[in-house]
């Protein structure tokens, strides 16, 4: 498979890259700094500069050219404020998913979060808030569009070494963390399992080895 991930350079994505090559597909991270090349490279893919708040969908369109599908793992990062949240969180995603769309790249996998799909809670901070508005209009906005697509909402992200074990069904599952390592092979299975398309997923860690627990939601 040829697997366009957007935000090559962010912590999943490294991981994500190293066992997709690792297993003989192409992939291609699209970073915004020319400097993050190097890194991509390392972990086997082919790094292509692509700042996704400046860039076009004709662009990007372009660039989905031949692919079969999209991983979205981009966005704006601890440290960001709140407009940086939509333009990347939810806005770099609508921007993937019409380029896909455009190109016929009908697989689609987003990186949500557990607490997308409701309001943010009253008092919240305002740029968790708005993180969170984010990612709930870039599901909403993927859902609407005809493509294949499957939304994650991984808990909170961990540098752990992989467990390998997991926890991973339709809302609502219990706040939990998971080790990114874990969050990049479940992508690695989803984009196996096209029978995972239209769902919705919260992942945590658990008991289920990876690809028990992908092949149950098909
Ligand atoms: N942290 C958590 O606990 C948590 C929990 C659930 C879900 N998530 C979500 O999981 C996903 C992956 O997390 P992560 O820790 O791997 O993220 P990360 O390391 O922060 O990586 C995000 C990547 O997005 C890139 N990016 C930002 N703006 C861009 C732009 N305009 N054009 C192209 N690329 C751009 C960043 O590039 P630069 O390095 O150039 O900025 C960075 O490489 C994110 O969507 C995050 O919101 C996080």
């Amino acid at each position: 498979m040829r697997i366009v991930i957007a935000g090559g350079h962010g912590k999943v994505a490294l991981l994500l890259e190293r066992l997709l090559a690792e297993r003989g597909d192409q992939v291609v991270g699209l970073i915004r700094n020319p400097a993050h090349a190097a890194d991509v490279q390392n972990a086997g893919a082919e790094a292509v500069v692509c700042d996704l708040e400046a860039a076009s969908a004709e662009d990007v369109t372009a660039l989905l050219s031949g692919a079969d599908a999209v991983v979205f793992a981009a966005g704006a990062g601890p440290g960001s404020g709140a407009p940086r949240k939509d333009s990347v969180d939810r806005g770099a995603s609508a921007l993937m998913a019409d380029a896909a769309e455009r190109a016929g790249v009908r697989r689609f996998v987003q990186i949500s979060t557990m607490g997308a799909g409701q309001p943010p809670r009253p008092g919240t901070d305002e740029v968790w808030a708005a993180y969170i508005t984010a990612k709930t209009a870039a599901e909403d906005d993927l859902r609407a569009r005809d493509l294949d697509w499957t939304i994650l909402r991984p808990g909170r992200l961990t540098d752990a070494p992989p467990a390998g074990r997991i926890r991973l069904a339709r809302p609502p599952v219990p706040r939990g963390m998971i080790p990114r390592a874990d969050v990049a092979a479940v992508i690695a299975a989803l984009l196996d399992n096209p029978g995972t398309r239209h769902q919705t997923l919260e992942l945590v860690g658990g008991d289920s080895p990876v690809a028990a627990a992908v092949r149950s939601i098909s």
